[in-house]
């Protein structure tokens, strides 16, 4: 099942001379497909986290649905939404998140622990898979203060598809990162469509388009 935006619009509070508000998105359309990569390019300020997080559950549009299995995931109560999406959704956001109280593991299984769920033997397994995939093995029992950025960033990516999400909504995924560790990422977040995953990336990398079943572009609020 697509997860499909339609017409989102999003204005903020902003003074100035002529309004006291302004579209940071302004009625985009877009729809993220199973087994498919999308990117979203474009300078910034252009609206492309804003597009992210009204997609990923974060942030409700001012205008327009975000429909999964037909129903509006902003008609839900917080709750029903929260759980939405640590079932389903993996996002990997522009800032860092990491709990600096708990080392490397400890973060990365967040999703189950939020939830009081215990991890299995497989799931275990899988967080350890995935350190090695990403280059992080080795720092599984270190804390977020004794990263870098690329290392946090990591981290991260592994924390948001540490349940197998249905969409993964990757927000500057390797900003912090060197070409080689930039390669791995994209590769990932490749495998991960190829296995089954909706994956929208917002980037500036051109290399990008190399991963992508489709590139997008955002001027002003809308898709050019
Ligand atoms: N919470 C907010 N309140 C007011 N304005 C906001 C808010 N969030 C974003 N904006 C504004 O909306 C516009 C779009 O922001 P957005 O973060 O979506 O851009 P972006 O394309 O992701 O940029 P970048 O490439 O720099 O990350 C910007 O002008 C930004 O200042
Ligand atoms: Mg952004």
């Amino acid at each position: 099942m697509p997860l499909s935006a339609e017409s989102l619009t999003k204005q903020f509070i902003r003074e100035s001379k002529n309004a006291n508000c302004f579209s940071a998105v302004d009625d985009v359309s877009l729809r993220l497909e199973e087994g498919t990569v999308t990117v979203l390019t474009g300078r910034s300020g252009g609206g492309k986290t804003t597009v992210l997080n009204m997609m990923s559950g974060l942030l409700a549009p001012t205008k327009g649905r975000v429909l999964l299995d037909d129903s509006d995931i902003y008609s839900l109560a917080d709750k029903e939404l929260s759980r939405l999406r640590n079932r389903r959704f993996g996002v990997i956001p522009q800032g860092q998140t990491a709990i600096h109280s708990l080392n490397v593991m400890q973060n990365i299984m967040l999703p189950y622990t939020l939830y009081n769920e215990r991890a299995d033997e497989d799931t275990l397994k899988r967080a350890e898979e995935l350190l090695e995939r990403l280059d992080i093995a080795g720092l599984s029992a270190s804390k977020p203060a004794e990263l870098s950025g690329g290392e946090l960033r990591r981290m991260a990516i592994a924390r948001a598809v540490i349940k197998k999400p249905d969409f993964i909504f990757a927000d500057e995924p390797t900003g912090d990162l060197d070409d080689e560790n930039t390669k791995t990422v994209f590769e990932f977040l490749r495998s991960a469509a190829d296995e089954g995953a909706a994956v929208l990336i917002v980037t500036h990398e051109e290399c990008a388009a190399a991963y992508a079943d489709r590139v997008m572009k955002m001027a002003s609020g809308k898709i050019v």
